[in-house]
């Protein structure tokens, strides 16, 4: 499927078939969907804990029904959000009492019971509390999540993402350590066919992004009528989940169409559980001052020259005022940011993700409120070069089955190549009906994307 398609047409399943079946094959490609997600430093701190019998079944659903006992908190102080946790909001001051986002948060909490009661199988997300865990394991998180979300929905199934539930319930039941947190389960399932989901559909465009700076609303009335002919371009959700790759070099006199900007926002849209809260916001910046003020002032240790070059940064913010919704949007904000990246790439652009940048700045440059915390931001541009593919680790390190620390035995050849150099490879075949070991299916007629394919 071309990620267009799911763009238009993926909604959040309310209910699933009961008893169906998917093959434990399915069950792993979703999987490993996940773990070709960027991470921060490509620590890979994701790790998967697939659950699919009945005993475990009915631990998760009693988990889900005991709903999240941190929204109960009362804590009187509030803190603000400091230098000391300038990366990742702390999740244990937290107010529920005078929380003006309860409501949204269990707004939908009766369908997750639902889903998981007629669920096919369950993924646990975690990741490791290491350092670099610690500072962006849950918006890791999130990107790997929109890769399975994807992948199942490519596959022919739903994931229905399920942040309400009693962690440490999960953990003592599953025996997961304490160096793992926890961040939300997928469950995944079949829904019936032509299920129209009103109430999922997404906000307006217009009321999810800022546009250059704080409270500057985005008008794009004007922005569809660039006529470009980029549907030419998109290639399967797959390819763009395997070849998506971290842009460091940009050409820096190649502006981005608006009609394509708009695409990529589109695109941030997909999983309507992440974008109809108010807690969120993101701003769009393609003025050049902007960007300018932010290559040159917003560096901490990295160099990151990369960012000055770009006509285009994505910066992605959520309210933290009363500290609520703070642990569950550091994780919506990865899964934004993720499809974005993989929509800018099925149109030829280059991105990177920027987790490594002096928040007090760009707060400053772009006007954001003290209260509102900003996990990342992404840059978009067109490439200068098409560097090497980066590792990752087997499937079989980073999943486990039914119980923790019980690993799925190394895979080396699956629907996803092992390697993303493999893809490089695949590319020279793409537009030949060729059917590979490596991937146990017909690699359709998918037309390549100029913009990387002359660097090739
Ligand atoms: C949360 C997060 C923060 C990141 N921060 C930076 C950054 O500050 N600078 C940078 O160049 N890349 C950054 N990256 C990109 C990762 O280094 C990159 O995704 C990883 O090395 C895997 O490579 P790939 O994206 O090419 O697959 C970040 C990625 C994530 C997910």
């Amino acid at each position: 499927m071309f990620l267009k398609e799911i763009i238009e047409t993926w909604t959040n399943p309310v209910q699933f078939i009961e008893g169906i079946e998917i093959s434990k094959n399915d069950k792993l490609k979703i999987v490993e969907a996940g773990r070709f997600a960027p991470s921060a430093g490509n620590q890979q701190v994701f790790r998967f804990l697939l659950i699919d019998n009945e005993n475990s079944n009915k631990i998760i659903i009693q988990s889900i029904e005991a709903r999240d006992p941190r929204l109960a908190s009362t804590l009187k102080q509030i803190k603000k959000p400091n230098l000391r946790n300038n990366f990742v909001y702390s999740i244990e001051n937290f107010n529920a009492k005078t929380d003006k986002y309860k409501v949204y948060i269990y707004e939908h909490h009766f369908d997750d019971i639902n889903c998981a009661k007629s669920a096919s199988f369950f993924i646990i997300c975690t990741h490791k509390n290491t350092i670099t865990g610690k500072m962006f394991g849950h918006t890791d998180m999130g990107a790997a999540i929109t890769n399975m979300i994807l992948m199942a929905y490519d596959l022919g199934y739903h994931c229905r993402w399920i942040r309400i539930f009693d962690r440490e319930f999960i953990r003592e039941r599953f025996n997961i350590p304490l160096s793992i947190f926890i961040d939300a389960i997928l469950v995944v399932g079949k829904v019936k066919e032509n299920v129209e989901i009103t109430e999922y559909k997404a906000k307006d465009v217009n009321d999810f992004y800022f546009y250059n700076q704080w409270d500057e609303n985005l008008t794009i009335k004007d922005w569809q009528s660039e006529n470009i002919e980029f549907n030419n371009y998109d290639i399967e959700v797959v390819d763009a989940i395997v070849d998506r790759r971290s842009i460091r070099s940009f050409n820096e006199n190649k502006s981005i169409p608006r009609s394509i900007i708009l695409e990529l926002l589109k695109a941030g849209m997909i999983i309507p559980l992440t974008i109809n809260h108010p807690y969120l916001k993101i701003i769009v910046v393609e003025d050049r001052s902007f960007l300018n003020q932010i290559a040159k002032h917003s560096k901490i240790v990295l160099k990151q020259s990369h960012v000055g070059e770009v006509p285009l940064i994505i910066v992605i913010t959520y309210d933290c005022s009363n500290n609520s919704p703070g642990f569950y949007s550091e994780t919506d904000s990865g899964s934004i940011i993720q499809s974005i990246l993989l929509r800018a790439h099925t149109l030829g652009i280059g991105s990177c993700w920027i987790g490594a940048f002096n928040r007090k700045v760009v707060r400053k440059i772009l006007k954001i409120p003290e209260d509102w915390h900003i996990p990342s931001m992404a840059i978009f541009g067109y490439p200068n070069n098409y560097p090497k593919p980066t590792p990752r680790v087997d499937l079989g390190k980073v999943c486990y089955y039914n119980s923790w620390k019980n690993h799925i035995k190394k895979r080396k050849r699956t629907l996803l190549p092992d390697y993303f150099a493999l893809s490089i490879w695949f590319r020279k075949f793409r537009n030949t009906q060729v059917t590979t070991l490596l991937r146990k299916r017909k690699v359709g007629i998918v037309k390549g994307i100029p913009e990387f394919e002359q660097f090739l």
